[in-house]
């Protein structure tokens, strides 16, 4: 039996990176009888950037109604909000003291904002520490997540090491699964799409507004008439990742052959996401409309989550005298 870990920060809607990155990869492997699979809203580490609370939950609940519209099965998994097992924080007090500040300075996380120090809070240049809590507090094997947390895997890998070398095996190493086929998800702009950059695409949004938004993809101003090149256009990227292969055969040609717009595109992005995503933006729809449902999934975790939780703490407060 492999345990399966991964999660998701309510700093933002859930996006098309979200997705593909991690929700459904994440889904497949749950589906596999010979795994059991913790899935959590990072809200804690929403805090970094979000203060608002009422924000907060919403983008918990969106978060939360994104992984049960895909599939996810809370009964069989543990499906849970980091905050209501507190016990992370206390474990990210040990792990801070086990995790070197170099570390910590060379995270991706801290260096892409290092320009910015004033904006860094301590809970952003600590973040990785917490997310390593998230892993080793629960005994995860694998941890399924875009390439962009790659180096997170790692520092948590690192960190446990130290620990487990100076106190015995009390923490078990994860090892992360990346699709290195599935590219980053390029936002609007081209840019990683990231819920920070405010560059999303929603796929749950209202048809209207989510016309809206695909039209707002960047692209060049090469004329309609004129050939264009599908390699160097969001659209075509974004198209790409959804379609199948023979969609995006035609959608290349289109593109190549001229008379054939960047709005021609834009329009086949969204309805190829409407159609393809129909039961699922349905499913969504339902939760949002019904937040106390979305409440009684989550609170169906919560106390799964904190019983493993409390036993692995147990272990590592043996190891350091304090229990
Ligand atoms: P977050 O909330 O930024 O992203 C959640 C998951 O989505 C993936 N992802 C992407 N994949 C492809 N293309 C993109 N543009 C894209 N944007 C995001 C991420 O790789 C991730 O898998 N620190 C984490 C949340 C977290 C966590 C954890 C994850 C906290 N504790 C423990 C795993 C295990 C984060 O900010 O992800």
């Amino acid at each position: 039996m492999a345990r399966i870990l991964t999660g998701i920060q309510s700093s933002g809607k859930p996006h098309l990176g979200n997705l593909l990155g991690a929700i459904q990869p994440a889904i497949a492997l749950s589906e596999n009888e010979a795994n059991e699979s913790f899935f959590f809203i990072a809200d804690l580490h929403s805090l970094t950037t979000i203060k608002d609370p009422q924000i907060r939950v919403e983008n918990t609940h969106a978060v939360a109604a994104a992984w049960l519209a895909f599939g996810f099965d809370t009964e069989k998994n543990t499906f849970y909000r980091q905050s209501r097992v507190p016990q992370v924080c206390e474990l990210n007090w040990y792990l801070n003291c086990y995790t070197p500040f170099p570390m910590l300075a060379n995270a991706h996380s801290f260096k892409d904002k290092s320009d910015r120090l004033a904006d860094v809070n301590a809970g952003l240049f600590t973040y990785p520490v917490l997310m390593a809590c998230d892993i080793l507090l629960y005994d995860a094997d694998i941890v399924p997540v875009g390439k962009d947390q790659k180096q997170h895997l790692e520092m948590t890998r690192d960190i446990a090491s130290t620990f487990n070398h100076k106190h015995g095996d009390i923490f078990i190493l994860p090892e992360a699964q990346i699709d290195e086929t599935v590219m980053t998800v390029p936002g609007l702009d081209g840019q990683k799409m990231s819920k920070s950059y405010g560059n999303i695409i929603d796929i749950f949004q209202s048809d209207k507004e989510l016309k809206k938004n695909i039209n707002r993809i960047v692209s060049d101003s090469t004329p309609l008439e004129a050939p264009k090149n599908p390699d160097e256009d969001t659209t075509f990227a974004l198209y790409s990742l959804l379609a199948t292969p023979e969609q995006v055969a035609t959608m290349r040609k289109n593109y190549l052959g001229g008379n054939y717009g960047y709005g021609h595109a834009k329009k086949a992005l969204y309805e190829l996401i409407i159609d393809k995503f129909a039961k699922e933006r349905q499913v969504y729809n339902e939760y949002i409309n019904d937040p106390d449902l979305i409440e009684k999934e989550l609170a169906k975790g919560e106390e799964k989550a904190a019983a493993v939780a409390k036993k692995v703490l147990e272990r590592v407060k043996k190891a350091l005298g304090f229990a």
